[in-house]
């Protein structure tokens, strides 16, 4: 498997009245080519400031980023604008990110308008518009209304129709299906599944719920507060976890058989700020087997078992 995308100590933070805001921090990872990387943690861990970063919607504080071999860390003018054809992004609130006065047509084409795609042949656009539209399950009369007049899964269409446009290598999707019903979700996810096989696409995907990534990822990082605290293959991580923080993640998902039983973990105390964070680990005031080392030393990231890593003073 050939790597697509390496990060490597990355970091960004937010200058706020209070001091920094340590949004991500110290990350490092890597996508091979053709597979889906799940990023999961709760609201504010800092999943969609490292998307934004990736796809260079925001620019990262330190540390590097490698696509195919090559370092775009900090692009700017022409070869941003290249970047944007092979990083493409996907956002949770499909009403929010399309434009409400164009045409579902229009929001397909304008990418491809942008970037002069096809030779900048408007007929051939055009066609590829409506090819798009079929391919993400659109139906061709849809061409000429606007975001408001469909549902949210038609909405997420679109949206996916529009990252596709410019036939990007790797989609950061972030929280996807969130906002979406249970039912529309499974209908986006097996959609982005096959779109991924045709297409030999990359995804990083972002979401708050352990269960949505299972079946689609082939590795999974779990974050806490910017920080990576257990990294594995989703197969694994499955298996076992031994970060207290994935356990409680795992905990929280239903479990579908009758009779079966799962203890649900509930987190206590505080959650730290992530503006000028305390030394030790950044989960120590909420995990129940905290030691004093834990408030003193932050952990760093060991390898347990092949390809299994934990940042845990447990281990
Ligand atoms: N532009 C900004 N300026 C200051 N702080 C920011 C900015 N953007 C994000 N943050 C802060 O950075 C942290 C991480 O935010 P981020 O949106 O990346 O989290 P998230 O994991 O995507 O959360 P959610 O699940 O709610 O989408 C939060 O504490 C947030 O308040
Ligand atoms: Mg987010």
């Amino acid at each position: 498997m050939s790597e697509l995308l390496r990060v490597e100590n990355l970091k960004k933070y937010f200058k706020t009245p209070s001091g920094f805001l340590h949004a991500v921090d110290d990350l490092s990872f890597s996508i091979n080519r053709g597979e889906t990387l799940g990023v999961v943690g709760e609201s504010g861990c800092g999943k969609s400031t490292l998307g934004r970063c990736i796809v260079h919607l925001l620019e990262p504080t330190a540390g590097k980023i490698f696509f195919e071999g090559a370092d775009i860390t900090y692009l700017s003018g022409e070869k941003l604008k290249e970047s944007r054809k092979d990083l493409q992004m996907i956002f949770q609130d499909p009403f929010s990110s399309l434009n409400p006065r164009m045409t579902v047509k229009s929001i397909i084409m304008e990418p491809m308008l942008i970037h002069n795609m096809h030779g900048g042949d408007k007929a051939k656009q055009e066609q590829e518009v409506l090819r798009l539209m079929e391919t993400v399950g659109l139906a061709e009369r849809l061409a000429d209304s606007y975001p408001h007049e469909l549902d949210g899964g038609r909405r997420q269409r679109i949206g996916i129709a529009r990252a596709l446009a410019l036939e990007p290598k790797l989609i950061v999707c972030d929280e996807p299906v969130s906002a979406l019903d249970v039912s529309i979700q499974a209908q986006i996810l097996n959609l982005m599944q096959d779109l991924q096989e045709e297409r030999g696409l990359t995804y990083m995907f972002i979401t708050h719920d352990l269960s949505v990534v299972k079946h689609i990822s082939d590795n999974i990082c779990v974050m806490y507060l910017g920080v990576l605290v257990e990294q594995s293959s989703s197969e694994k991580l499955f298996e076992k976890q031994y970060h207290p923080y994935t356990q409680a993640l795992l905990s929280a998902i239903p479990v579908p058989k009758l009779n079966a039983k799962r203890e649900r973990i509930l987190l206590k105390g505080e959650i730290t700020s992530p503006i000028n964070p305390a030394p030790g680990c950044r989960f120590a005031p909420r995990c129940l087997y905290a030691k004093q080392e834990c408030f003193q030393v932050q952990p760093e990231l060991k390898e347990l078992e092949p390809d299994h890593y934990v940042a845990c003073h447990l281990y």
